[in-house]
């Protein structure tokens, strides 16, 4: 089972590059930038990731995300992860990223998004992953921020292909960002939002994701399913879920493979993500195969979880199904 997750084409639909950046690129970056870090060694500095719940995990995350300065940097984080990724063959990847958590330290948005996109493009060409990037609006800043940097992305739009919401969720419903994600959607770009494990309101927040907003994709989402009115809505829509098991683990102590298999019974596009790997110390291959030895789950139910990746992708009909047509390939040469 371990191999057959290993070696599966995947797509990956919910990472932060922000939390992919290893210990290892933390101190380079670091050294170079003429940056202290208050730890001597990678391994001490992993050894403070002391988070046991959505902010106290942001703290470390945000203090973490200091020695990214130049292009370069962020050419460097982007490129790191876009290897990783196709060493688990994961063919294609939809990226978050934090524009806000730069500008407020006074790193400029062209520097951020440029040393993202050029990663990016020369994955594609000597790697051969695909990916797409996707802007986050940090909740706990105002809307007018958030419009703001909305604005400065407009010269970029191209390298886009949708907007997300993350951060610290309490008091910070996605209503409160309603007219930005208008004016995204007017853009043309895709719409997802973060409704965290056991939030604060977490089935308002998810109401008015899918009602008020019309959002394409919810990450997280889990607590959807105490309340069937809002599973009907989500499998009828085609909601996508980005479910990431280990990160789960640390905010709500629980790899919610229960909840996984509750979603799958009824039918709603669940699919399985890292989050912020460097942080959780999985990626996506962890991932699958923890909740798989946790919940007992079939090479069917598996290929079904990495198929719903595809086919909530935002990419063209017809791109999904040649994914989807690999992912079906695999499984007749390697399925048992
Ligand atoms: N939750 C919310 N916001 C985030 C996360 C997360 O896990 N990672 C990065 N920003
Ligand atoms: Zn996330």
């Amino acid at each position: 089972m371990q191999a057959f997750i290993e070696n599966m084409p995947k797509a990956e639909l919910h990472v932060h590059l922000e939390g992919t950046l290893e210990p290892e690129l933390s101190f380079e970056l670091a050294q170079k930038n003429n940056l202290n870090l208050p730890y001597k060694t990678p391994e001490a500095l992993v050894a403070a990731y002391n988070f046991h719940d959505l902010p106290s995990f942001l703290s470390i995350y945000y203090a973490g995300m200091n020695v990214l300065c130049t292009e370069q940097d962020f050419y460097q984080l982007t490129w790191n992860y876009l290897a990783k990724a196709r060493s688990q063959q994961i063919v294609y990847a939809e990226l978050f990223f934090d524009p806000q958590a730069h500008t407020s330290r006074g790193v400029d948005f062209a520097i951020v998004i440029t040393g993202i996109h050029k990663a990016q493009r020369d994955a594609q060409n000597k790697l051969g992953i695909e990916s797409q990037l996707i802007m986050c609006f940090l909740r706990e800043m105002s809307a007018d921020s958030a419009m703001e940097h909305l604005l400065m992305a407009e010269p970029f739009v191209h390298y886009l292909v949708g907007v997300g919401l993350d951060s610290d969720e309490k008091n910070n419903p996605p209503i409160k960002f309603k007219a930005v994600f208008a004016k995204a959607r007017d853009m043309g770009l895709k719409l997802t939002m973060h409704c965290d494990v056991n939030q604060q309101n977490t089935l308002l927040h998810i109401a008015q994701c899918i009602d008020d907003i019309g959002t394409d994709r919810i990450d997280h989402g889990v607590n959807s399913l105490q309340d069937p009115v809002l599973i009907a809505k989500i499998r009828d829509k085609k909601i996508g879920l980005t479910v990431c098991p280990v990160s789960n683990r640390f905010v709500v102590q629980s790899l919610t493979s229960n909840e996984i298999r509750q979603m799958l019974e009824h039918d709603m596009l669940v699919t399985i993500n890292s989050d912020d790997p460097a942080y959780f110390r999985a990626y996506l291959n962890e991932n699958l195969i923890e909740l798989q030895n946790e919940g007992k789950f079939t090479e069917q139910e598996i290929t079904t979880l990495v198929g719903n990746a595809f086919k909530v992708a935002w990419l063209t009909e017809e791109q999904q199904q040649h994914y989807l047509n690999g992912l079906s390939q695999y499984v007749q040469n390697h399925g048992h």
